[in-house]
């Protein structure tokens, strides 16, 4: 099984950014917590992060056909992008919506989700937890076999 990790704008910033929110951990120490996760599951994963939609949409096209499913963080594109939720529905490639800090207790604008509706499960507010737990939830969605 191969995973694709994806992550919108600012999550480069981990660590440095808003740490009451979104902790203290890197973006580089999170990419390997959730590679050695995946390695632990003998699931292949890739990351790419941008801060950049159109680069998002890219990546969204080019894993068309070469993994088998995604795992997005769209970050301030969440509620904004609606070409990142046409991308996801064009390639049908399963995805889970992560976002790290508590979405649903933030202000009224974080409250629309574009994307959630391409995606078959969100998972909010368990910090970079929450990417291991969409790893989990792909896995008993497309089975260990893959
Ligand atoms: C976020 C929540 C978004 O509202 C925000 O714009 C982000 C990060 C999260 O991971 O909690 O950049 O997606």
């Amino acid at each position: 099984m191969k995973i694709l990790v994806l992550n919108g704008p600012n999550i480069n910033m981990l660590g440095i950014r808003e740490p009451e929110l979104y902790g203290t951990e890197t973006y580089a120490t999170m990419v390997e917590k959730i590679r050695t996760y995946c390695e632990g599951k003998k699931i292949e994963c890739d990351f790419f992060q941008s801060n950049h939609e159109g680069a998002l949409v890219d990546k969204i096209q080019e894993a068309y056909g070469v993994f088998d499913a995604i795992v997005m963080n769209p970050a301030a594109y969440t509620h904004t992008s609606v070409a990142l939720l046409d991308a996801l529905k064009a390639v049908s490639i399963p995805c889970v919506e992560v976002h790290i800090s508590d979405v649903p207790s933030r202000e009224a604008f974080r409250q629309v989700s574009y994307v959630r509706a391409a995606c078959f499960k969100t998972i909010t507010g368990l910090g970079t937890d929450g990417y291991l737990r969409a790893v989990d939830a792909i896995e008993e969605l497309l089975g260990k076999k893959k």
